[in-house]
């Protein structure tokens, strides 16, 4: 007997799963730029249905029982054990990122030579790397609400007790992230940008999607993954204090947040049929490339008005920024690996994760190993620096 996805014997190609055949296709990308919705809301049909479970044995599920405990205590106080009195001059902050990381916040003066930038004096540049900073924590704001959704739906739609439980603790974190982030923003920045097209399309789909299992693939594994690796790096980065111990005590979470995803999807994936697996391998890609196409900071560019052709010249002579994108992937291979989910179906994620350049990251620890998500204490017990 065949099943409705034994029917699909192809795997769908680039086009059906992103709109376009090639994935580097920068024009493509630009011609996306996220909108305010004037009404101020964005409504997303939940297809999944709430699951009650009379199985209340708690522990049933060890390692999730397990992190459900850690997470009880290592809550933290947004308003109180952050300091919100210091002040962030944004110019200073901007200079000192371009210090920190020339290969990343720099231009060569030969890729602006025939575009809008080659004219552009020392003030448009920094408001250029102003809008970046807005634009960015705007995103991190708007992909925290994302994870506060999907984790309200989580609580709904997982089987198990334990993971109920578990996620029940992940909605309070999310909601503190969103706190800090629009606190930050509001209080220390000066400007807000919508969601990014490419982020909000991907949240659409990880939302309205019925499978259970596709919120956490979608947000545990992919969004928050690749959060946890930019958080690092601008933590690792920026002199800031006060973003600096914020981005620290999230990233405490995120931590736990990524090791829910790989240790709930770990068991029920083994269950699967090779069709099953090979629909969570495109939803997989799917996802990696909105969240790449959205680096391109559209709508930082489309607010600065340069023109898409100017964007793909400067782009095209910076390839080590490309190696930075790359980068954000480490957390998200390694974790798609032990799902089993590289290997699966011929190894056709595999072989877009090679295509992409980011396999090698494949031997680095998953984040069941992460020590972060299972510490003792909060990270202001913990003074985590
Ligand atoms: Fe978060
Ligand atoms: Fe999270």
């Amino acid at each position: 007997m065949t099943t409705l996805d034994d029917d699909r014997d192809q795997l769908r190609s680039n086009l059906e799963l992103i709109g376009r055949e090639n994935i580097d296709d920068l024009e493509a990308v630009l011609s996306l730029v996220g909108q305010y919705d004037v009404e101020g809301f964005h409504r997303v049909e939940d297809n999944c249905p709430a699951e009650f479970t009379w199985d209340y044995q708690k522990g049933a599920k060890p390692q999730l029982d397990k992190l459900y405990e850690k997470a009880k205590k290592a809550q933290w106080n947004a308003q109180t054990d952050l300091d919100w009195s210091i002040e962030v001059d944004q110019e200073q902050v901007v200079m000192a990122n371009a210090e920190a990381n020339p290969a990343q916040m720099q231009w060569d003066p030969a890729a602006l030579v025939g575009t809008a930038l080659e004219k552009w004096d020392d003030k448009r540049f920094m408001q250029f790397g102003i809008e970046n900073q807005n634009w960015l924590l705007s995103q991190f704001m708007h992909g925290e609400q994302g994870a506060l959704l999907c984790t309200a739906k989580i609580v709904e739609t997982v089987p198990w007790i334990d993971a109920k439980y578990y996620a029940a603790t992940q909605v309070m974190d999310e909601a503190r992230h969103v706190e800090v982030f629009s606190k930050y923003l509001d209080e220390k920045l000066s400007g807000h940008y919508p969601m990014n097209a490419h982020l909000g399309l991907l949240l659409d789909d990880i939302v309205s999607d019925s499978r259970w299992d596709m919120t956490y693939l979608g947000m545990q594994i992919m969004v928050e993954g690749l959060a946890l690796a930019a958080f690092g790096f601008i933590h690792m980065m920026t002199t800031e204090p006060l973003l600096k111990k914020l981005l620290r005590y999230v990233m405490a979470d995120e931590a736990r947040h990524v090791a829910f995803g790989v240790l709930s999807l770990q068991e029920y994936y083994k269950e699967l049929s090779a069709a099953e697996l090979r629909e969570r391998q495109e939803f997989a890609f799917e996802a990696a490339i909105r969240m790449k196409d959205r680096m391109a900071m559209q709508e930082v560019w489309e607010r600065m008005e340069v023109p898409t052709s100017d964007v793909i010249k400067i782009t095209a002579m910076a390839p080590e920024r490309d190696d930075f994108q790359i980068l954000l992937f480490s957390k998200i291979v390694p974790n798609l690996k032990k799902l089993g989910l590289l290997d699966a179906a011929d190894g056709w994620l595999r072989t877009k994760f090679t295509e992409m350049g980011a396999i090698a990251f494949e031997h680095l620890t998953d984040s069941t190993e992460d020590e972060d998500a299972f510490a003792d204490g909060s990270p202001a017990e913990r003074q985590v620096v």
